[in-house]
């Protein structure tokens, strides 16, 4: 291969740093983005130009720029209208795109907008001015976006004779100030972006600065372990049905990596398939990550359509119909808790409304204060009630999952962009009041994990009737006792003498009972004890509810696995023998189905082992999980 060639594909596999500057209008950012086009485009035609030099055969036609351009192709089919510029370039080592949220109007908006996918942000400060109030603003706006990596560069050193003391004392202010929030990197630069110090090539001017020049910090940044590569997730844009032979899912990952044969878990319904294929413009892929626009086919047909997503099994976002969020205000028109705005998450739309406003915060010294409403350009944490549950993540997690944006119902205006913060645990099925005010307790779930020494969770025992759920629960739970930790078994039947009385055995019924064990197991998983429900829950999607009102995190189904024609044999109740007698109706395996767990945590083939032995399987899990510590029995006089 020759010189240019290489340099070429040098150029091409380079990583990319989408990065935003930031600054007033007077701060001279139009200029540094100038400088940096101009001076670095200088750098690499040379280069170039070296390499064409050098090379005797250069009849291979002309250089493909647009090969530096597929990056934007995403942000422009975003189609948002947000004026908003991206700009590109390129050095050996890396490539650029810059978005430059002009404007002095509606800047924050533009900025929210070009940050959004930013992984760093150069902060403008005029070296005459020092630290303002909009600075801060733009610093703390930075750090919600989550944005990695940020640099200071303070301009217009010329106007202050390059003096040290300036730059030092901006950078002690500075300093103070960002050391509130969240930024893996903080890095100060002093510079000219009108002469040109330290933007690309080092000052002469200021001889006592010896750290990198603005492109060489660009270029060398570690932005490799930035990217979410554990949690694979694919909302799904559209579902491509061109005959009857093919179905795919579209869509762009928006986390982790998905390879042909793996498992994949469709939501909202929780179907499990494998994936067959992963089909791309270019061809077909054996894997993909991020932000790579791939189709998806499964090997079965499965119930899945726009604004769903595919995920791994072991490996669930939230599905929340309750989210506490940071919220950014940008519509003149002043946020209206209680009004219904359309919330725009991943590929999925659904109405939602503000229920709390918690407060605002004063972006300049991060103080919360009491509000009760957000004008434009003001932040505030919020709880949103949602019409359907959002399939999200936090968004320190994950920036595409984790962030939606509101839109005015009848202007159609972008009036928010949101940032999903806490698992909001709440029942799934119905909206909660949204006049009522959550109150907070002052102990908190770190305090009651370390009173009990366990952390929380529902052992969720499924399986038919007779398949020894009762049993192992209750053995369970006196195991766990004499280990010293605080469990509790919610058992069906019981449970349909009190609480559920009024409930039978119809489908709705029997999703009205497990709702309710399951509001119950979140209660006393909440107060810090362990849960062990003992349930037929035959439906999936009733278990995935179930899951869902306690927490993906605390959920552990247990698939109590006995086949029918034992759990009959056994007929501990006598209920099967009435059932088939035709005297109970919907009898599940007889009269009513039971859908196994596609995927259960823990599976116990009853009929193949001791209740002792399915005891250890739930133990040893608990144990690798790090939901119980090893610690001593309690011993008879309580030492
Ligand atoms: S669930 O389906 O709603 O989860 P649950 O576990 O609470 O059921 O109750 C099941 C118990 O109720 C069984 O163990 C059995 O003793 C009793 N029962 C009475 N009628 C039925 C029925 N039609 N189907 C299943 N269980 C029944």
């Amino acid at each position: 291969m020759n010189s240019v060639d290489e340099l070429l594909k040098k150029t091409t596999e380079a990583t990319l740093l989408r990065f935003i500057s930031i600054g007033s209008v007077d701060d001279g950012k139009s200029t540094l983005i100038g400088r940096l086009l101009h001076d670095a485009k200088g750098i690499y035609e040379d280069q170039l130009a070296a390499a064409r030099k050098a090379t005797k055969n250069i009849g291979g036609g002309e250089v493909d720029y647009s090969l530096l351009t597929d990056g934007l192709k995403a942000e422009r089919e975003q189609g948002i209208t947000i004026d908003v510029a991206y700009r590109y370039f390129s050095t050996p080592n890396r490539r650029f795109i810059i978005a430059d949220a002009p404007g002095h109007e509606q800047y924050t908006r533009n900025m929210i907008t070009g940050a959004s996918t930013a992984s760093l942000a150069i902060i403008l400060i005029d070296a005459r001015l020092g630290v303002l109030t909009q600075t801060k603003r733009h610093t703390f706006i930075a750090s919600l976006l989550g944005i990695p990596h940020l640099v200071v560069a303070v301009n217009k050193m010329d106007l202050v004779n390059y003096d040290q003391a300036v730059f030092n004392q901006i950078r002690e202010d500075y300093g103070a100030f960002a050391a509130k929030l969240n930024f893996k990197d903080l890095v100060f630069i002093p510079i000219s972006a009108l002469k040109g110090d330290n933007v690309v090539e080092a000052s002469e001017s200021m001889p006592w600065y010896v750290g990198p020049t603005v492109l060489n910090h660009l270029e060398t940044v570690y932005i490799e372990s930035d990217r979410n590569l554990i949690d694979f997730r694919l909302p799904v844009q559209t579902v491509i049905r061109p005959d009857l032979n093919f179905r795919g899912y579209a869509g762009q990952l928006a986390g982790g990596v998905v390879r042909v044969g793996h498992e994949v878990m469709a939501l909202p319904s929780g179907r499990v398939s494998k994936v067959k294929k992963i089909v791309t413009y270019d061809g077909e892929l054996e894997y993909a990550f991020p932000p790579q626009s791939v189709t998806i086919c499964l090997e079965d047909h499965i119930d899945l359509s726009r604004g769903g997503m595919l995920v791994h099994p072991n490996n669930l976002p939230r599905m929340d119909q309750e989210i506490e969020a940071m919220l950014v205000w940008m519509d003149d028109e002043p946020l209206q808790p209680g009004k219904a705005y359309l919330v725009k998450h991943t590929t999925n739309r659904v109405r939602g409304a503000v229920s709390t406003l918690h407060y605002r915060v004063d972006p300049n010294t991060l103080h919360r204060e009491e509000a009760q409403s957000l004008a434009p350009n003001e932040i505030g944490r919020v709880t949103l009630d949602l019409a359907a549950p959002l399939i999200c993540d936090e968004y320190t997690r994950n920036r595409t999952t984790g962030s939606f944006i509101l839109i005015d119902l009848l202007t159609n205006a972008t009036v928010a962009a949101g940032m999903i913060i806490e698992r909001a645990r709440h029942r799934a099925t119905a909206p909660s009041p949204a006049h009522l005010r959550r109150e907070h307790s002052l102990v908190t779930p770190e305090d009651r994990v370390s009173f009990f020494g366990q952390r929380p969770v529902t052992l969720w025992l499924t399986g038919l009737s007779g398949s020894g759920k009762s049993t192992i629960a209750y053995q369970l739970e006196q195991r766990l006792l004499a280990d010293g930790y605080a469990a509790y078994v919610l058992d069906g039947d019981n449970l349909r003498h009190g609480l559920n009385r009024n409930l039978g055995f119809t489908a709705d019924d029997r999703q009205e009972n497990i709702r309710r064990v399951a509001e119950v197991a979140h209660l006393f998983n909440e107060a810090g004890l362990l849960v062990i429900t003992s349930l037929i829950s035959p439906f999936r999607a009733h278990r995935e509810l179930a899951r869902q009102a306690i927490g993906a995190d605390r959920f552990i189904e247990v698939f109590v696995d006995a086949p029918l024609a034992v759990c009959e044999q056994r007929d501990p109740k006598g209920f099967y023998r009435k059932a088939r007698a035709g005297e109970i109706a919907n009898f599940t395996g007889v009269t009513m189905a039971y859908e196994p767990p596609e995927k259960p945590e823990i599976h116990l083939p009853t009929h193949q082992m001791e209740v002792k032995q399915a005891v250890e399987a739930i133990i040893d899990h608990l144990r690798s999980q790090g939901v119980i510590l090893p610690r001593a029995p309690v011993t008879e006089n309580g030492l």
